[in-house]
């Protein structure tokens, strides 16, 4: 089986829609954000082994622009783990129709909080991803 921490292939691959668009044309921020978050809470739900909560984002530049029709691939990969949170850093590209390599599109560190039932922080578990 494939190491879902490791990042040879994407946690998520997407294609926006064309109500992700914003007046400019290009895909909303809000949209890549949400890819991101998804993809990274996969990753760090494995490691916590139950339910996680986004608790920061580290600052973050959006390099280029998403187009309607490109295929948005999403990498997460576990960056650092703590005592009841673990970093995940993630990268996006797009694959675009007449250009030849994937365009990097945006990287961050998401860090989550892995929580219990009262939804308070709860300790990794060991032995996870
Ligand atoms: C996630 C949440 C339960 C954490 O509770 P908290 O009282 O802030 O937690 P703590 O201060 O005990 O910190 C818990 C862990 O988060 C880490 N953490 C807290 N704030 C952080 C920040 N700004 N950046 C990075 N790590 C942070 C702490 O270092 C700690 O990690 P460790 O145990 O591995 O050392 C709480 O903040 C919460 O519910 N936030 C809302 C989550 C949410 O709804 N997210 C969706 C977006 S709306």
């Amino acid at each position: 089986m494939t190491d879902p921490t490791h990042p040879r292939e994407p946690i998520l691959r997407v294609v926006p829609m064309p109500s992700d668009i914003n007046s400019n044309g290009h895909i909303f921020g809000g949209w890549v954000l949400a890819q991101m978050d998804i993809a990274g809470g996969i990753v760090a739900g494995r490691v916590a082994n139950g339910p996680v909560a986004t608790v920061a984002i580290e600052t973050m530049k959006f390099i280029a622009p998403i187009l309607v029709r490109d295929l948005v691939s999403i990498y997460a990969q576990v960056a650092r783990r703590g005592r009841t949170s673990v970093a995940i850093s993630i990268d996006v590209v797009a694959e675009r129709h007449g250009v030849a390599d994937p365009i990097p599109l945006t990287s961050a560190i998401f860090t989550f909080v892995a929580i219990g039932e009262d939804a308070r922080p709860r300790k990794l578990p060991t032995g996870t991803a």
